[in-house]
């Protein structure tokens, strides 16, 4: 089993005055241990969630470890656009800088569902609602830059539950097919994946990145519609050593690595990966591999197809 790879320490204490940081689904999981450990470094930190009084919640807990800590809670609901628009436009009128955008918030094998738009719920959130998103912060992550852009995909971009990644533009929303909740994970990965890709094609010259990043296999509620949260917090913990699962703050490294790592700009557009399993050799187990196994990913066709089509979905290209 390859060793969990740890955020280099010097990075963990860097001075982050003056930066102003989003984290989207920070109020649990891998969201939430790199919104705390942003705030703790001094960033201004904005929990972008759907569940506002949960945050602020977060927050009171937060502030009670490191009173310093400066975070703020907005609302964002990434499965309905207008809420999407709506938490861009109140960012924009109370701040003017943003150092480092982490799309982070995710669901999972949902059972069948759609957004308030009208997209199967897992492209629809995970990616459709930060592919608008990020459009609407570009302009202030231009004038902010140096700045950034991480994106949570998956080792599951590449085969999840075996089902191959892939984007099916014939069917993005599962209209004709039936629904298959680890394919349409697989998907929306895959998407959140070649998003990170477009956008360091489409900033070259700007000094913004964007990359992507597997967390590795973390105990947090995103299996919730797979396995009853217990099972893994009581019965699969005890063997989490044995069956490669980690705890969240192992899980935010990668994440953190992709906020604070020097290395980050010159990698533009790549797939940072804490603990893959790779069925390629290339991509070294356990290092941050920088490639992924899924010739889709590498696929710069359906990378600009997919730009296309999300712009047209999310009522961008009008
Ligand atoms: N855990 C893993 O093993 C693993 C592996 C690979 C990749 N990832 C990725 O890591 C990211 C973080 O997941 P996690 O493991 O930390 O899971 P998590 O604990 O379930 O956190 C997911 C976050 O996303 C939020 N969210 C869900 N739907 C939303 C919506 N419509 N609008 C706004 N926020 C929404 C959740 O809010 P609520 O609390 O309100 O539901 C929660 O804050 C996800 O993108 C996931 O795909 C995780």
């Amino acid at each position: 089993m390859a060793k969990t790879l740890m955020c280099d320490p010097s990075l963990l204490a860097r001075d982050l005055s003056g930066q102003t940081i989003i984290v989207t689904g920070a109020n649990s999981g891998i969201g939430l241990i790199t919104a705390e450990q942003l705030a703790k470094q001094g960033a201004h930190v904005v929990m972008a969630c759907r569940r506002v009084e949960e945050a602020e919640q977060c927050i009171q807990d937060i502030v009670a470890k490191h009173p310093s800590a400066k975070l703020e809670a907005m609302r964002l609901d990434l499965g309905d656009l207008a809420s999407v628009r709506s938490f861009a436009k109140s960012f924009l009128d109370s701040h003017d800088k943003l150092d480092v955008l982490v799309n982070n918030a995710g669901v999972m094998n949902t059972p069948e569902g759609k957004t308030k738009d009208g997209f199967e719920m897992q492209f629809g959130v995970n990616h459709l609602g930060h592919f608008l998103l990020t459009d609407l912060l570009l302009d202030v992550l231009k004038t902010s830059a140096p700045s950034r852009i991480v994106v949570l995909s998956s080792c599951y971009h590449d085969q999840a539950m075996g089902r191959d990644g892939d984007i099916h533009f014939d069917d993005l929303n599962f209209e004709s097919k039936t629904y298959d909740g680890w394919e349409a994970y697989a998907q929306s990965k895959l998407a959140n994946l070649l998003h990170a890709k477009g956008l360091a094609k489409r900033l070259e010259g700007t000094n913004v990145s964007a990359v992507s990043v597997h967390p590795g296999w973390v105990r947090t509620n995103l299996i919730k519609n797979s396995v009853p949260l217990w099972v893994q917090n009581y019965v699969m913990r005890p063997v989490s050593g044995l069956i490669g699962l980690i705890e969240p703050w192992e899980g935010a490294q990668t994440t953190l690595h992709a906020v604070l790592g020097d290395d980050v700009p010159a990698n533009t557009g790549a797939y940072y990966s804490q603990k893959g399993i790779y069925r390629d050799k290339a991509a070294k187990a356990g290092g941050w591999p920088l490639h992924s196994p899924n010739p889709v990913a590498h696929d710069d066709v359906v990378a600009d197809k997919l730009w296309d089509v999300s712009r047209e979905l999310t009522g961008l290209a009008n």
